[in-house]
């Protein structure tokens, strides 16, 4: 069995238009907007996350995982056009999606927002996080990090019910013997993120993690690429996170990337190539990693 997940991240997908800030006005979306426009936006290019779009499904995976900032101050004119560019990857049965702090920038009527994307985020359950999907002998649980924050704040929180959620998850699909795929926002491990942006349980997280088991968990937020790993009570678990999708060449951060996991069982643990393609010069994108890891002898059989 080869199941191949395909991994991008905040696409904050422009433009903003002044109207989407001034027909709902909230200060945090002024000073969003302001943030757009005399900085994203010389950062981020809408047509970038259109070509990372054509390149993962031209490389035909399984599924797509996307973990958030699908756009930038959570605007009513914002969540439509997110969800019209989202349908381009296919319908919820290809794309898992979690939610970033900029899809929950301000409190929203839900019904004209997040609600939008239900159909990339519910498995069974409502709509209610975690959500479990069960893709071949991969399970897929989507957390749900973003909150509404104060100005200059961009932190996130998960709260015990979804920690309590997760954990029972966890331990029912590693019984079951199925590839623990968690994606969330916010770098779930303490340390990952400065404190204005990070995941303030992270630390409760962690404790379940490690405790429960999970073979993979992939996150946004940081626009970098970054590997990080640990020991759960078997084996070994691995964090990945990526760049933005839109991320220009030349920028703070890395140009835009995403990660295609190939997920196999070999010798009675899970095993995860990792191929990586980034924005190239001539406009497209080309693979520049590509590597291979365990999840531990001791992985759930
Ligand atoms: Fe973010």
């Amino acid at each position: 069995m080869l199941f191949r997940l395909a991994h991008f991240s905040d696409p904050h997908l422009g433009p903003m238009p002044l109207g989407d800030v001034f027909r709902d006005f909230a200060l945090k979306r002024l000073v969003g907007a302001g943030s757009w426009h005399f900085r994203r936006r010389g950062q981020h290019d809408a047509a970038i996350a259109d070509t990372l779009r054509k390149d993962i499904l031209a490389q035909a995976p399984d599924h797509v995982a996307c973990t958030g900032d699908l756009i930038n101050i959570a605007s009513y004119r914002e969540f439509p056009r997110a969800l019209n560019w989202l349908n381009g990857f296919g319908d919820g049965d290809f794309v898992s999606l979690c939610p970033g702090n900029h899809d929950a920038y301000v409190k929203i009527d839900a019904a004209r927002g997040l609600d939008l994307f239900s159909a990339y985020m519910t498995g069974g359950r409502d709509g209610a996080f975690p959500y479990l999907r069960l893709k071949r002998n991969v399970a897929i649980i989507g957390l749900n990090s973003a909150l509404p924050r104060g100005i200059g704040k961009a932190s996130g929180v998960l709260g015990d019910r979804q920690l309590n959620t997760l954990a029972t998850m966890l331990e029912d699909m590693g019984a079951r013997g199925f590839c623990r795929v968690v994606l969330i926002h916010h770098p779930p491990l303490a340390g990952l993120a400065p404190p204005r942006k990070a995941l303030q349980d992270a630390t409760a997280l962690t404790d379940v993690l490690k405790s429960k088991g999970v073979e993979l968990v992939l996150h946004g937020h940081n626009h970098e690429a970054m590997h990080n790993e640990f020991a759960v009570m078997k084996g070994t678990a691995h964090v990945f996170g990526v760049p933005s999708a839109s991320m220009r060449r030349g920028q703070k951060h890395g140009a835009a990337a995403w990660n295609l996991y190939a997920i196999s069982r070999s010798k009675g643990a899970w095993q995860i190539e990792v191929q990586t393609r980034e924005l190239a010069h001539g406009g497209g994108f080309a693979e520049i990693a590509n590597k291979s890891f365990s999840c531990g002898a001791g992985a759930t059989a």
